[in-house]
């Protein structure tokens, strides 16, 4: 192993605790979750002072590659996504960090082969044997390698050190097969060793939709159903399949974005207020919110719900291909690409309010929102002026990649005559905070390495995103698409979707650039 260089002094200010010493064990290191995400996510950790001195990543994949190769693709990918030059110094330290393990995630003899390699950088480290686990590999392996980490004794936890494992999405691909991973994992490790990461929890974005609702006074008696008239969650993508194909058609949309990423915007938006920021206490309050969804019965799956894929057209001026052209995509492929819905959430606080989400594929831009829409005023006192109807007040969350809260009112157009105009009060985030170099991955990484689950799915809350989404899996399987492809590229998705809200009286607010 090499000769260890010492952490220079950081470069950023450091806010928040320094990580635990320990190894991160990178499985899937030669992928592009590595390389994008997860490299870049470390380096600015590492800026911000808050990797521990005592710190080492071993990535172990199929591919041949030596140490020396590894942190020249660490080099790179740190130069392409962090944005700034790599600092020297840093840089140093940083790769000393790194090494690269050669082997067959299905070959039981890697496990114990490894648990020696891992025991010599721990000592070399000074890692104290605390090893972080981060599964970036092909979901077939997940339960797997848990399996054979815990049989050659990599998951025991004793003399104080701790042994955890991150699982990237998708997990499962419907409810059974979630219930059976999620047993086939508790079956090997506790539950306090599992982080079940979903990356929208990392964006500052979604973590404000807490301490907005909860660290304000104004905006919480008021976030109810006597007062919230509906509640749109939208998450417009520019982007098509990006040579994901193959995954894709498998997944679809719903699958791919609605138990994970929208889920978690459902349940921080409506959930009670925790009685802390303890783990437990915050997600047994999303779960809750998770397990009040109505399921839709098979006739709310076609009245409720709507599906959509995208055929060719025009995004930022460019002509893109239809989604049954692009690469590993059958030409007759039924998959979707768009899917709306409108679900209920039955307790107290939102009986009868609509949930609208949508999300999908080559729309005309990228933005993610969620619109609170409040009911409207009384008319009454407008009668005898030029005023025509009132508009509801709406505030919104940009959560992407607008950064911000803007709240829409109305107020009075200047002049002799009651007239009103509508308007917006806004903040924006990189106005008050500045710009933080970000992946979203760093503040999971470090939870994991300090041992935090607030922002990690639990087993049941996992299983309760897949209970409200298997319904429709069910009914779409069972009647296969008849009018795909249904929206062009560069267009809010089929028709259908807009009918979905005038049917109620009410329309999807869609923000161009
Ligand atoms: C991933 C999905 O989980 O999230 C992708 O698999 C999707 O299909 C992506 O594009 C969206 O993430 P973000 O952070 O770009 O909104």
């Amino acid at each position: 192993m090499a000769q260890l260089a010492e952490q220079p002094m950081t470069t950023l200010p450091r806010v928040g605790k320094q990580s635990d010493p320990c190894i991160m064990v990178i499985f899937g290191a030669a992928g592009d979750l590595t390389g994008r995400m997860l490299i870049p996510a470390l380096y600015n950790l590492a800026r911000a002072g808050l990797l521990s001195h005592e710190f080492a990543v071993v990535g172990v994949a199929r591919a041949q590659i030596s140490d020396e190769d590894f942190r020249k693709r660490v080099y790179d990918d740190v130069k392409t996504y962090c944005g700034e030059c790599v600092e020297d110094d840093l840089w140093r330290w940083f790769s000393g960090c790194f090494y690269y393990y050669t082997g067959d995630f299905n070959n039981k003899n890697l496990y114990p082969q490894l648990k020696e390699y891992l025991n010599k950088a721990d000592q070399e480290h000074r890692t104290q044997g605390n090893f972080l686990y981060y599964l970036a590999t092909s979901p077939n392996f997940f339960g797997e390698i848990v399996e054979q980490l815990a049989a050659s004794g990599l998951m025991e936890q004793n003399n104080g050190h701790w042994r955890r494992v991150v699982i990237e999405k998708p997990f499962g691909h419907d409810l059974e097969s979630a219930r059976k991973l999620n047993q086939h994992l508790l079956k090997v490790a506790d539950e306090t060793q599992i982080y079940r990461i979903d990356h929208y929890l990392g964006k500052e974005t979604v973590q404000n939709i807490l301490a907005f609702r909860f660290a304000n006074g104004i905006f919480e008696p008021v976030w109810n159903r006597r007062y919230i008239d509906h509640v749109q969650i939208s998450v417009a993508e520019m982007v098509g399949v990006e040579g994901r194909g193959g995954y894709f058609d498998q997944a679809g949309s719903l699958r791919d974005m609605v138990p994970n990423h929208i889920m978690q915007l459902i349940s921080l938006t409506a959930m009670e207020p925790p009685i802390s920021f303890d783990a437990n206490a915050v997600r047994d309050e999303q779960a809750k919110i998770l397990h009040a969804i109505q399921p839709l019965s098979d006739e709310e799956v076609l009245s409720r719900s709507v599906r959509g894929q995208y055929g060719e057209g025009v995004i930022d001026d460019k002509r893109v291909p239809a989604y049954r052209g692009e690469p590993d995509v059958p030409p007759d492929s039924r998959t979707e690409t768009f899917v709306a819905m409108k679900l209920l959430i039955d307790n107290w606080r939102w009986a009868d309010v609509p949930f609208y989400l949508r999300t999908g594929k080559r729309m005309p831009v990228r933005n993610t929102h969620i619109v609170i829409q409040f009911r409207r005023a009384p008319f009454v006192l407008f009668r005898d002026t030029a005023v025509e109807h009132l508009m509801p007040n709406q505030l919104v969350l940009h959560i992407q990649p607008e950064e911000g809260i803007s709240l829409q009112f109305a107020a009075k157009v200047p002049g002799p005559v009651m007239r009103l105009g509508t308007v917006d009060m806004n903040f924006e985030y990189q106005e008050y905070f500045g710009k933080q170099p970000s992946t979203g991955y760093e503040r999971l990484l470090h939870d994991g390495m300090i041992g935090d689950q607030t922002l990690f799915q639990r087993a049941d809350m996992v299983e309760a995103g897949w209970s409200v989404v298997n319904p429709i899996l069910d009914v779409w399987k069972a009647l296969p698409p008849r009018n795909f492809p249904n929206y062009a590229s560069g267009t809010w998705g089929p028709k259908e979707a807009d009918e979905l809200l005038e049917r109620d009286g009410r329309r999807w607010r869609n923000f161009e650039k």
